[in-house]
């Protein structure tokens, strides 16, 4: 069965750029996002290398390393990586796991035989400082993902892990939310003592938390 949410996400021990990773050793008490791109030396997938190297230090201030994988053996993924910061402007500055025996990639799904029997798809998994999985999505091999995206999806699952509030739609961190519907105005009086906005009972806006 597919990987769900609040699942472990599974151990291994891979070969990388960046030398054999023990994946939860690797991620430490942080959080981390694991996601495989199809194929070295296509364009989609330079592209977005290039976007997850520029956008790495967003990552390390979030306290999330960032890991890819493909099929591809290492010595492809050493190659590539001249491509990358050639043509992108960024150097490759996390692991990339090689998976010529597709062993993460089955463990986490990441082969969908009805897109590509051969391929990974572009999956996404943000993994939690507990090792459970937090968010998957995942995109075809003809569209690039939205990495600011990814860095988004963090802050709300940062925010809501540590206060009672969910985050509404195209929310960005520092925009007001919504104090979880499960929470009496008793105790949310108490919570969030500054006041909110009653929309509808349901549906109660307030100052994002610190
Ligand atoms: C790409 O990265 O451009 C790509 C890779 C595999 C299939 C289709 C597109």
């Amino acid at each position: 069965m597919a990987l769900q949410l609040g699942d472990t996400a599974p151990d291994f021990t891979a070969e990388t750029t960046e030398g054999t990773i023990h994946f939860h050793e690797w991620i430490g008490n942080g959080w981390a996002v694991l996601f495989s791109h199809p194929k070295d030396f296509t364009p989609v997938c330079t592209t977005e290398l290039g976007e997850v190297a520029r956008l790495k230090p967003e990552f390390e201030k979030r306290n999330c390393k960032v890991i890819g994988l493909s099929v591809d053996p290492l010595e492809d993924h050493k190659g590539w990586a001249g491509d990358i910061e050639e043509t992108q402007g960024h150097a490759l500055n996390f692991p990339l796991i090689a998976d010529p025996d597709r062993k993460v990639s089955e463990l986490y799904g990441m082969i969908h035989p009805k897109a590509d029997n051969t391929l990974t798809v572009r999956s996404v998994f943000i993994i939690g400082p507990d090792k459970k999985v937090k968010l998957t999505i995942t995109y075809p091999a003809s569209t690039g993902r939205n990495f600011e995206e990814i860095l988004r999806v963090i802050d709300s699952l940062q925010l809501t892990a540590e206060h009672s509030v969910a985050t509404p739609v195209n929310w960005h961190a520092g925009e007001d939310v919504i104090i979880v519907p499960t929470m009496s105005d008793e105790d949310a009086k108490k919570k969030f003592p500054g006041g909110w906005k009653t929309l509808k009972p349901y549906l109660r806006l307030v100052k994002q938390p610190k």
